[in-house]
């Protein structure tokens, strides 16, 4: 046995002119659950349509479980994908649904309930499955849709923006769902999301496409802290870039100007003298009341505009004499303002959590 569920080689595939992935090589670990992140059209279920078979690679080689794949028949592989827009059948009942597959390779119909009773029951449906899909709400077909997958048991489970019709509470109990039942089956999972926050909540690993390519692979908080590109930074999470100049003075030392002050800055990859853009998560900015002078480190803005959220404030804070806007982001403590727009405030940043890339 393998270690691995899945490894990816050179695929790629091309549409005529257009070139829907341009190549790719991935490893996809046993029992991890794996994301494929990124904006509409950069080829994540063109990606999943190739590891379940239903389309095949212009380019580049499939292993699943150690075995070459790449033109192996969708049902002959141990991989089973839960679409984006899910397919459920509207003239059977929920059991009939997640029977469906089970019938078609014959199995001895005593076997069919307790194996369906048991998906059911995994999705927390049993007591559903007289009910016909028009009688479901969207979060409960969800699960048929999950369930009538895993009762076929694949070693791989692929699920292509399952949740996009869900709406945001129901979307977030379903993804504990999913993460429980990912546990309960020791299946390999592939979540395909082009929200940053279903992939850091879900993941083992996170891989970023973007335009058929894959930016960058990772555990949730390391492409958050460490985007190695621009758009890593931009897309995983909220930022502010700021374009600045880095100068190297040795060896991993040296600052970054920044049109609101100069920071000491250790490159860890000798990035080298030049323009920059620097990325500042805006939790990592401490906004105050501006009071005397700007101490080291500090810089004087005016609110722009604030955002109550609750369990966050989110100011807009216009720096470096009106030429920036910045985006802050603090814990708001009962009892405390937020302050209001036109309030001169005091902000200060952590030069140890900036991401410095060159422009
Ligand atoms: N059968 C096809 N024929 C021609 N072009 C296709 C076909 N399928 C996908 N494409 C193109 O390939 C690119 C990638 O499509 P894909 O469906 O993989 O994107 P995606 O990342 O899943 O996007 P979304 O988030 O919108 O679902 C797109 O430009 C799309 O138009
Ligand atoms: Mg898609």
């Amino acid at each position: 046995m393998t270690h691995n569920s899945i490894e990816l080689t050179g695929i790629s595939k091309s549409y005529g002119e257009l070139t829907a992935l341009g190549k790719i090589d991935l490893t996809i670990k046993r029992n991890e659950i794996l994301t494929l992140l990124g904006p509409s059209g950069c080829g994540k279920t063109t990606l999943m349509r190739i590891i379940a078979g239903f389309e095949t690679p212009t380019t580049g080689k499939i292993l699943i479980d150690g075995k070459d794949s790449t033109t192996l028949a969708p049902e002959r592989r141990p991989v089973n994908m839960v679409f984006q827009k899910y397919a459920l059948f509207p003239h059977l009942d929920v059991f009939d649904n997640v029977a469906f597959g089970l019938r078609l390779k014959k199995t001895p119909k005593d076997e069919i309930k307790r194996e369906v009773t048991k998906a059911l029951e995994l999705v927390q449906l049993e007591s559903y499955k007289n009910r016909w899909i028009s009688e479901l709400s969207g979060g409960q077909a969800q699960r048929v849709a999950l369930a009538r997958a895993l009762v076929n048991r694949p070693a791989v489970l692929l699920l292509d923006e399952p949740l996009a019709a869900l709406d945001l509470k129901i979307r977030h109990h379903m993804l504990n769902e999913i993460k429980r039942i990912h546990e309960e089956t020791s299946t390999t999972f592939v979540y395909v999301t082009h929200d940053q926050d279903e992939a850091m909540i879900l993941s083992d690993r996170v891989v970023l496409l973007n335009k058929g390519g894959i930016e960058q692979v990772g555990g949730p908080e390391d492409m958050y802290w460490s985007p190695r590109t621009l758009f890593a930074a931009k897309f995983f999470g909220d930022t502010n870039i700021v374009n600045g100049v880095y100068h190297q003075n040795g060896k991993g030392s040296g600052h970054v100007q920044l049109p609101f002050g100069r920071y000491d800055y250790a490159s860890k990859s000798n990035i080298g003298t030049g323009p920059v853009h620097v990325s500042i998560r805006p939790e990592t900015l401490s906004i105050t009341p501006a009071q005397g002078q700007p101490s080291d480190g500090e810089f004087v803005g005016k609110v722009k505009d604030t955002s109550f959220i609750g369990n966050r404030v989110i100011y807009r804070v216009a720096v470096a004499d009106g030429t920036l806007d910045l985006k802050c982001q603090q814990l708001p403590t009962p009892g405390t303002h937020t302050l209001s727009p036109g309030t001169q405030v005091m902000l200060a940043c952590k030069p140890e959590s900036f991401v410095v890339l060159p422009a």
